[in-house]
């Protein structure tokens, strides 16, 4: 900062008072429109934060969203409705809370799995889509132990329980090993279902492919039989999906934890 010696005075500026690098900086004041917008932002601010925030009398956008979603869906789930509702806290809240009291038995506090598979790792046995969690919540597997929900609790109960399941999908606590398919979101059009994969590709065992990325494979090796390691087909036949030949042996990585 430089003090002028002989102050100029500039034509629109007004007085110059310093020179920093060349810029020439005055001291004028600002217009009292422009005032009062800054401080109608800061009175805006303390009421948006008491509102939405502080007393939550007023719910955020995707809240909103979620729950005028839920008025008009007329009790039909839809996936857009699953999505909405697992980024609204309070859905989520409303699933968690239900869920300690009806699955943690047999999914554990924080879904790592017990006598039900692990709900955070990326491999679901009944496939892991808002809609087809949804599904397995609702109906149960009854032959496998996994009660069904939509009798006893209802359907927006289940939402909610799907909203908090979403919540904790693939946050990968350590706990029941892997079991099913490794599911990789929108990895197949039909939502990922690998339930329907083996009929496309009969010679791939259900355990051994993960279908939602190795579709490519199933379809140029349908023949290999459970033991071969989806990774050598892939390398072996198909070079563009070579890197994600590795991502396909469903039981190495994610064991770790
Ligand atoms: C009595 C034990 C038991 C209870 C209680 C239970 N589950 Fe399960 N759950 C299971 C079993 C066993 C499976 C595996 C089903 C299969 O192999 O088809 C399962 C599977 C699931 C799956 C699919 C997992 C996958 O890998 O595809 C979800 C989601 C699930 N349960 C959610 C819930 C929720 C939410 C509740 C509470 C409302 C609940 N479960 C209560 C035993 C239970």
């Amino acid at each position: 900062m430089a003090e002028l010696k002989d102050k100029r005075v500039d034509e629109i500026q007004g007085e110059i008072l310093h020179v920093y690098d060349g810029i020439e900086e005055a001291d004028n004041e600002l217009p009292n429109w422009w005032l009062w917008t800054f401080y109608g932002a800061i009175v805006f601010s303390v009421f948006y934060w008491f509102a939405y925030h502080e007393f939550e009398s007023v719910p955020l956008p995707g809240e909103a969203y979620a729950i005028e979603l839920q008025q008009r869906s007329g009790g039909e789930v839809s996936e857009e409705l699953l999505v909405a509702m697992a980024g609204n806290p309070d859905a989520i809240a409303a699933g968690q809370a239900l869920y300690a009291t009806n699955c943690a038995i047999c999914h554990k506090e924080r879904g790592e799995g017990n006598i039900g598979p692990n709900l955070t790792d990326e491999f679901w046995i009944r496939g892991g889509g808002p809609i087809q969690i949804h599904d397995t919540i609702a109906n149960g597997s009854l032959q496998a132990g996994m009660p069904a929900w939509a009798g006893p609790l209802g359907a927006e109960k289940v939402q909610q329980l799907t909203a908090f399941v979403l919540s904790i999908r693939d946050t990968n606590v350590a706990g029941k090993e892997p079991q099913g398919e490794r599911w990789v979101p929108g990895g197949a059009p039909s939502d990922g279902a690998p339930t329907d994969a083996p009929e496309a590709a009969p010679g791939v065992a259900p355990t051994e492919a993960a279908p939602t990325e190795a579709a490519p494979t199933e379809a140029q090796a349908p023949t290999e039989g459970p033991e071969a390691a989806p990774s050598e087909a892939t390398g072996e036949e198909a070079a563009p999906t070579g890197a994600l030949g590795e991502g396909t042996a469903p039981n190495e990585d994610s064991l770790g934890g």
